[in-house]
């Protein structure tokens, strides 16, 4: 099917120059959420996956619907101040300001193999973040995955930098 053609553009969101990627009417359409997700379970669903770890929010959904195929746990990576027990913590650089992502600390037991999954790759501070909480929490990164990833910013080189595996199922320029 042609999943790029589900994902709306919006030109000049959230500031001019930038065409935003819209990944909500791709939500909306079951036929397309449903190849994605079918897609990325069936890329890593001999991978010996044990966790799949979404980033709040929207690596929330994609995410706990991938572990739904896979059949394996979901965990998820949350922004600051929102998970309950004892967390492992980093701040990361936004355009303006930083951000900061919270894992338990007792998330991933020893050996968990953990896909990192989220709807986007830009710049790649979030995913790069969420790889050094995954691995400081004692699990191995099998793979960082994207629904989309933007080619032409930094993300991916980001996040090979830490030498770890990463994929996208749809590309834009
Ligand atoms: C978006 C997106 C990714 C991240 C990608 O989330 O869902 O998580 O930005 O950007 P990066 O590669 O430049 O780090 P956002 O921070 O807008 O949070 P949200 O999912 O809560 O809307
Ligand atoms: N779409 C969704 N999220 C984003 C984008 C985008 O184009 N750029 C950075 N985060």
């Amino acid at each position: 099917m042609d999943l790029k053609a589900s994902i709306r553009a919006i030109p000049d969101h959230p500031k001019p120059g930038i065409v935003f990627r819209d990944l909500t009417t791709l939500m909306g359409n079951p036929e397309a959420f449903a190849h994605t997700c079918g897609a990325m379970a069936e890329a890593f669903k001999s991978r010996g996956v044990t966790h799949v770890a979404g980033i709040e929010a929207r690596g929330f959904i994609f995410g706990a619907a991938v572990a739904d195929r896979l059949g394996c746990a979901f965990v998820p990576v949350r922004k600051a101040g929102k998970l309950p027990s004892e967390t492992l913590r980093r701040s990361y650089a936004l355009e303006y300001g930083e951000d900061t992502l919270e894992i338990h600390k007792d998330a991933l037991p020893a050996g968990a193999k953990v896909l990192l999954l989220d709807d986007l790759l830009a710049t790649g501070g979030t995913a790069r973040a969420t790889a050094e909480l995954i691995r400081e929490a004692g699990g191995e990164v099998l793979s960082a995955a994207f629904v989309v990833e933007l080619e032409g910013l930094p993300g991916r080189a980001k996040l090979e930098e830490l030498s770890l595996d990463v994929w996208s199922l749809t590309q834009f320029k």
